[in-house]
C-alpha cells in the first residue's frame, strides 16, 4: 500500500525528471548531445564477442587522461631551465605536497602506454583488425604511436639527468646520419650545436602542449574512424551482414551498459596493477627510472652505457645490428626507420581471404607468433652491451623481422595459405 509520503517522493521525482528533460531538450535544440551520446555509446552496436584483447583501445584511453592530467601537476613545480629543471624535479619529489606521487603516476604511466598500445596493435594483429574496410583505423593508430614515440622522447629528457641528456645527444645525432640534409636537421631540432637549454625549452613546449594536442585529435579521428566502419571481433567477421528486421546487426549489443561495464573490469585490474609499481617499484628494476637519471647531467662526462628506455629498444637494436658503411650510421638508421613504416603498409602487404587468426592458416600463425617473440628478444638485447654473440643474434633478429612482412605479402598473394572455413556468425 502506498502511502502518503510515498505519492509525494513520486511526485518529485517525476517533477525532476521533467526538469532534467527539459534541459535536455533545451540542451539538444544547441548542441547534438544525445545524437552524439546515443551514436557513439548506447546505440552504437559492437560484436557480443569482445575478449580480453579488446580491453586496451579503452585502457589506451585511460592512460592518455593519467598522463595528461598528472602532466598538468608536474608542470605547475616543473622549471624548464638548465640550471634549474634538476633540481625542480627533485623538489616536486621531496618538497611538493604529494608531489613524489604525481612524478611516480607520471613515470610509469609513459611505461604503462606503451605496455597498452603494443597489447592493443598485437590485438589488431591477431584478428587481422587493420585489413579492409579498416585501414585508416590502422593509420591513424600508426600515427599516434609515432607522436607517443616523440612525446616519449621529449619527455625523458625534461628532468634533465645524466641519461636524459645523453640519451636525447645520441638519438638528435641520428638524424645527423642521412645523407646531404642530416647534420642540418640534428641542428635544427637541438636548436644548437649540443643538446642544451634551447633544446629542453623547445622539447619542453612539444611536450607538454603540441604533441599531446596532435595525439587527442589523432585519437578522436581514430574512434570516429572506428565508428564509421564498426568494430572487428575475435571471429573476423562483419556484424553489419546479419541484422534484424529494424537494422540492428543480429550480433551486436549496445556499447553502453554491456561494454562500458566490461571496460571497468580491464580497469579495476589495471589500476591494481599500475598502482603496485607507482606505490612499490617505481624505478622498475632501472627500465623505467635508470640510475644515471638521478645524476644531474653533465655535458663533460658521458655515462659508461647508454640505451634508450625498454619500449624503444627493439628499434635501437635493429639500429645497431645493421653495420655501418664508410663511417656512417645512415645504414642502420635507414633499417630502423624501414622498421617503422612497413608496419604502415601492413593493411596492403596481408592479401589473406580471413582476417582473424582463428580461421588462418598455420604458417600465418607460427609466423605472428615467431614474429612477438622476436620484436621481444630485439627489445631485450637493445638493453644490452654489445658483444659479438649478442650482435650476430640481433642481426638475425632484424632479417626475420622484415622477412615476416615478405612472408606475410607472399604467403597471401600467392595463395599458399591454407584458411579454414568463417562461420556466418559470431562464435564465442
Ligand atoms: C593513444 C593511443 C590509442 C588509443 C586511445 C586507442 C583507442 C582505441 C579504442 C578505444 C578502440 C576501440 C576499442 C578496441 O578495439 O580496443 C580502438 C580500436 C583500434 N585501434 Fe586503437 N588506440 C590507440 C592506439 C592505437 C595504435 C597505436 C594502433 C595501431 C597502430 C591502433 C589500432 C587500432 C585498431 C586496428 C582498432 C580496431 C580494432 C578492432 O575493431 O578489432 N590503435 N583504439
Amino acid at each position: 500500500m502506498t502511502t502518503k509520503s510515498d505519492r509525494q517522493v513520486t511526485r518529485n521525482l517525476a517533477a525532476e525528471g521533467a526538469a532534467s528533460n527539459r534541459l535536455l531538450a533545451w540542451i539538444d535544440e544547441r548542441f547534438p548531445l544525445t545524437e552524439l551520446w546515443e551514436g557513439h555509446v548506447s546505440k552504437y552496436y559492437a560484436p557480443k564477442n569482445f575478449n580480453f584483447w579488446y580491453f586496451f583501445g579503452s585502457l589506451a584511453m585511460l592512460v592518455l587522461v593519467i598522463q595528461i592530467v598528472s602532466g598538468i601537476f608536474l608542470t605547475m613545480n616543473y622549471k624548464p631551465a638548465g640550471d634549474l629543471a634538476f633540481g625542480s624535479v627533485e623538489y616536486i619529489m621531496r618538497d611538493v605536497e604529494w608531489g613524489w606521487l604525481i612524478r611516480y603516476i607520471h613515470s610509469t604511466g609513459a611505461s604503462a602506454f606503451f605496455v597498452v598500445v603494443y597489447l592493443h596493435m598485437f590485438r589488431a594483429l591477431l584478428y587481422g583488425s587493420y585489413r579492409t574496410p579498416r585501414e585508416l583505423i590502422w593509420i591513424f593508430g600508426m600515427l599516434i604511436y609515432l607522436v607517443l614515440m616523440a612525446e616519449a622522447f621529449m619527455g625523458y629528457l625534461l628532468p634533465w639527468g645524466q641519461m636524459s641528456y645523453w640519451g636525447a645527444q645520441v638519438i638528435i645525432n641520428l638524424f645527423g646520419a642521412i645523407p646531404f640534409v642530416g647534420e642540418e636537421l640534428a641542428l635544427w631540432i637541438r636548436g644548437d650545436y649540443n643538446v642544451s637549454e634551447v633544446t629542453l625549452n623547445r622539447f619542453f613546449a612539444l611536450h607538454v602542449i603540441a604533441l599531446p594536442l596532435v595525439m587527442v585529435f589523432l585519437v578522436i579521428a581514430h574512434i570516429m574512424a572506428l565508428h564509421q566502419v564498426g568494430s572487428n571481433n575475435p571471429d573476423g567477421i562483419d556484424i553489419k551482414q546479419q541484422k534484424s528486421e529494424d537494422g540492428i546487426p543480429l550480433d551486436g549489443i549496445p556499447f553502453h551498459p554491456y561494454y562500458t561495464v566490461k571496460d571497468l573490469v580491464g580497469v579495476a585490474v589495471f589500476l591494481i596493477v599500475f598502482s603496485a609499481v607507482v606505490f612499490f617499484i617505481p624505478d622498475f628494476f632501472g627500465m623505467f627510472l635508470e640510475a644515471p637519471k638521478f645524476e644531474p647531467a653533465n655535458p663533460l662526462k658521458t655515462p659508461d652505457h647508454i640505451a634508450p628506455v625498454w619500449y624503444f629498444t627493439p628499434f635501437y637494436a635493429i639500429l645497431r645490428a645493421v653495420p655501418s658503411m664508410a663511417g656512417s650510421a645512415f645504414p642502420g638508421v635507414a633499417a630502423m626507420g624501414l622498421a617503422i613504416i612497413v608496419l604502415f603498409l601492413l593493411p596492403w602487404l596481408d592479401r589473406g581471404r580471413v582476417r582473424s587468426i582463428r580461421y588462418r592458416g598455420l604458417g600465418y600463425k607460427i609466423a605472428l607468433m615467431l614474429f612477438a617473440l622476436n620484436f621481444v628478444v630485439l627489445g631485450y638485447l637493445g638493453l644490452q652491451q654489445p658483444t659479438t654473440a649478442k650482435t650476430m643474434l640481433a642481426r638475425v633478429c632484424t632479417v626475420y623481422y622484415f622477412a615476416y612482412f615478405v612472408f606475410l605479402w607472399a604467403y597471401t598473394y600467392f595463395g599458399w595459405e591454407k584458411t579454414k572455413p568463417v562461420p556466418e556468425r559470431v562464435t564465442k
